[in-house]
């Protein structure tokens, strides 16, 4: 695993974003493995900022996203689909086709969690999959539990997740209790894996996933198996290490 420490979030998020360029102007056929969250916001600013310099060209970037909310329509404020949208999509040259999300609404979810899983082997895999870190070392939406859950699959959200989730939406109560998210294998088998992580509140997260027994109690622990892992973390993420 590489660590790159930095100062603040600012820098933090800049360097993420400097590797994710240089990923697409390498090959600009990537599959972009994307997150929601607040961590990866100033990273998308800053690559919409270099777009609209000119730097950068997503019009053959394909990206397939890690989760989605169960239940929420796509033009929900707080859907994942809306947060891509509104957060990146929308103000970069990619072609509307070329983004994937599960869909929250399917009338049968494990026929979706099934097609989400065709989508991502028909891209080939992912280049590089970005993930942030719940306060639980949940990655994407799996959470700790007994087993690492292999591919796309309907979750229970635990209660620190609504918690944590709870600030975006106008009550706790309206947070869903479910969500569809891209099981371990499939992070696992990206070819390179991207982590973001920021804040003091993270600290305990970071410490346990980075140093800690590989465990499903921990699910951001399982990182320590792959090959090719960046971790990008601010000063405070990284103050219990
Ligand atoms: C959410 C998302 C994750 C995200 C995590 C941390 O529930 N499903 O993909 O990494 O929680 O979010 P934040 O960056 O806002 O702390």
């Amino acid at each position: 695993m590489k660590i790159y420490v930095t100062e603040d979030y600012q820098t933090m998020s800049r360097k993420a974003a400097n590797i994710l360029s240089a990923q697409v102007i390498l090959n600009p056929t990537s599959v972009l493995g994307l997150a929601t969250g607040s961590t990866p916001v100033g990273m998308y600013k800053q690559l919409i900022t270099w777009y609209q310099k000119g730097d950068l060209d997503f019009s053959q970037v394909r990206t397939v996203n890690l989760d989605e909310y169960v239940g929420l329509a796509p033009d929900h404020d707080q859907s994942y689909r809306y947060f891509m949208q509104t957060n990146f999509f929308d103000h970069i040259n990619i072609s509307p086709d070329n983004t994937n999300l599960p869909n929250g609404q399917a009338a049968d979810l494990a026929a979706e969690c099934q097609r989400y899983n065709q989508v991502i082997k028909s891209q080939g895999g992912i280049d590089v999959q970005l993930l942030g870190m719940g306060h639980n070392g949940h990655i994407g939406f799996n959470e700790p539990g007994d087993a690492f859950e292999l591919e796309t699959h309907v979750v229970d959200l635990t209660e620190r997740t609504i918690e944590a989730n709870a600030r975006f939406f106008a009550s706790p109560d309206e947070v869903p209790r479910q969500a569809l998210t891209m099981g371990i294998k499939t992070i696992m088998q990206a070819r390179q894996i991207l982590v973001v992580v920021s804040g003091e509140d993270k600290a305990d997260a970071v410490k346990a996933a980075l140093t800690g027994p590989v465990t499903p109690k921990v699910p951001a622990s399982i990182l320590q198996m792959h090959p090719n892992v960046m971790l990008v973390a601010d000063k405070a993420a990284m103050s219990k290490m």
